[in-house]
């Protein structure tokens, strides 16, 4: 049990007129930096002002880059705070040098726009404290769902923003895999392709392990419910257990298996988990494919409501982030994302009842064992059940039961896996 504490009153900050263009130091001129630094360079039409690459930090200051000689570089960060940059956009990544050098901008109150996600995750309490007692915009709407800007719009527009729950797909490397599943390739097969195509780093251990998504989903907690909640303390499941007939059953069985992230707060109370899920197909997710991401917002007064699009991607990324520079030197007034720090620290890790999906395995399954009155002996309801088949010399059934309590289903799996030597593995079901 937890409270959510009120946001501060901000200190109102003073920031520089933008008359002769924005200045912006880059941390970072990577994938993400360079999109930034490409756009910043030669603006859309609607940029109202133009922009100014002060510098850049990077590791090899030697290495040719996509600007060409048109962004100066270091290996030095300090050096691009002073003299001050209108604003700093961090595209580093990773924790260090990220968070210092966050900090010394916003210590100097240099408002900061940044695309990390696991700084925010792991550092945010500290990151926003600093924003919120200096009064420095602290923008991060690239950090989850980095093409579709949502967090913003949310951010100013409170009384549509009222809403106790939300689902999403936030991780398009997952997705694309369990999508290609879907089509009957391995898991392995899927990775390696999504790999090749360069959605997947060469350790793609964040996104299969379901991190990068927690990470996300901390942040989603922070921004909507007003809680601080650590990514590890959020329960999250990776993909890697799925096999291609989980993938083929779920559809089967009116469904799709996506990798979803879901919160739901009641002003005391958050619950919060990440990982496969079993989705029905009536569902707005259901339809989500390939490295597409998507949230659903619940329960708004205007009813249920969807964002989609890209979540990565350097151009829509380097997008969303200068819409940011232009906001964070306007100071629109933002909730959360300039500071007003909750006390939450623990998420509960699920809703306590949902429906299942389950895969048995087991030799004793060619027997026929009666699989419905063992679990039914338990309280668990069978709604949907696949005949058994061999698969990589395994055999295999597929279920699905009605809503019940994680923990009367693992008692009555256990209870099963006593009887006949089955094992289980379960997904929940996304309601
Ligand atoms: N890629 C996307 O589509 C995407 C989308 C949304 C959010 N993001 C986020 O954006 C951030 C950047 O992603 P990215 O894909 O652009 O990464 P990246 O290609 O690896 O670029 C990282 C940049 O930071 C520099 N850097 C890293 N550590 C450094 C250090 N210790 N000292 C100096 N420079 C350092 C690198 O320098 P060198 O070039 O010299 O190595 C490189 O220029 C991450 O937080 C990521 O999660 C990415």
């Amino acid at each position: 049990m937890f409270t959510v504490a009120p946001a501060r009153t901000l200190a109102p900050a003073t920031h520089r007129s933008p008359r002769n263009g924005v200045s912006i130091a880059l941390f970072g001129l990577g994938h993400v930096g360079s999109a930034v630094a490409g756009l910043a360079l030669e603006p859309p039409r609607a940029a109202r002002w133009p922009f100014r690459i002060t510098g850049a930090l990077v590791r090899d200051v030697h290495r040719p880059r996509p600007t060409g000689n048109a962004v100066a570089r270091t290996s030095a960060g300090d050096s691009l705070l002073d003299p001050a940059p209108d604003v700093i956009v961090e595209a580093l990544g990773g924790l260090e040098p990220a968070r210092t050098l966050v900090l010394k901008a916003i210590e100097r109150r240099i408002p900061v726009v940044t695309a990390n996600k696991s700084l925010l995750a792991v550092h945010g309490d500290e990151v926003f404290a600093a924003a919120a007692a200096t009064g420095t915009p602290l923008r991060y709407e690239a950090a989850v769902l980095a093409g579709v800007p949502f967090l913003g719009t949310f951010a100013r527009r409170r009384i549509a923003a009222s809403f106790p729950s939300f689902c999403g797909v936030v991780n398009g490397t997952t997705n694309f895999i369990l999508t290609e599943m879907a089509a009957s390739r391995s898991y392995s097969e899927a990775l390696a392709d999504a790999q090749r195509r360069g959605f997947a780093e060469p350790d793609p251990s964040n996104d299969v392990l379901g991190i990068d998504a927690a990470q996300k989903l901390a942040i989603l907690i922070r921004h909507f419910a007003q809680c601080s909640v650590r990514a590890d303390a959020i329960e999250a499941t990776g993909i890697a257990g799925l096999w291609a007939r989980d993938l083929h059953h779920a559809a089967a069985f009116g469904g799709a298996i996506k990798p979803v992230v879901a919160a739901a707060w009641d002003g005391v109370e958050v619950t919060a988990f990440a990982g496969p899920a079993f989705v029905p197909s009536s569902h707005a997710l259901a339809r989500i494919d390939g490295v597409q991401n998507a949230i659903l917002l619940r329960g708004a007064p205007g009813g249920d409501l969807l964002f989609a699009g890209p979540g990565a991607g350097p151009l829509p990324t380097a997008a969303t982030i200068l819409d940011d520079v232009v906001e964070a030197i306007e100071d629109v007034e933002t909730r959360t994302m300039d500071g007003g720090i909750p006390d939450v620290r623990a998420a509960r890790p699920e809703a306590p009842v949902t429906g299942w999906f389950i895969r048995l395995t087991g030799a004793a399954l060619a027997a026929g064992p009666d699989i419905s009155g063992l679990l039914g002996a338990h309280g668990v309801r069978l709604r949907r059940a696949s005949e058994e088949e061999v698969h990589d010399g395994r055999t295999a059934q597929w279920l699905t039961a009605y809503p019940c309590e994680r923990r009367r289903l693992e008692t009555a799996l256990c209870a099963l896996g006593a009887a006949t030597g089955c094992d289980a593995f379960c997904v929940r079901e996304l309601t």
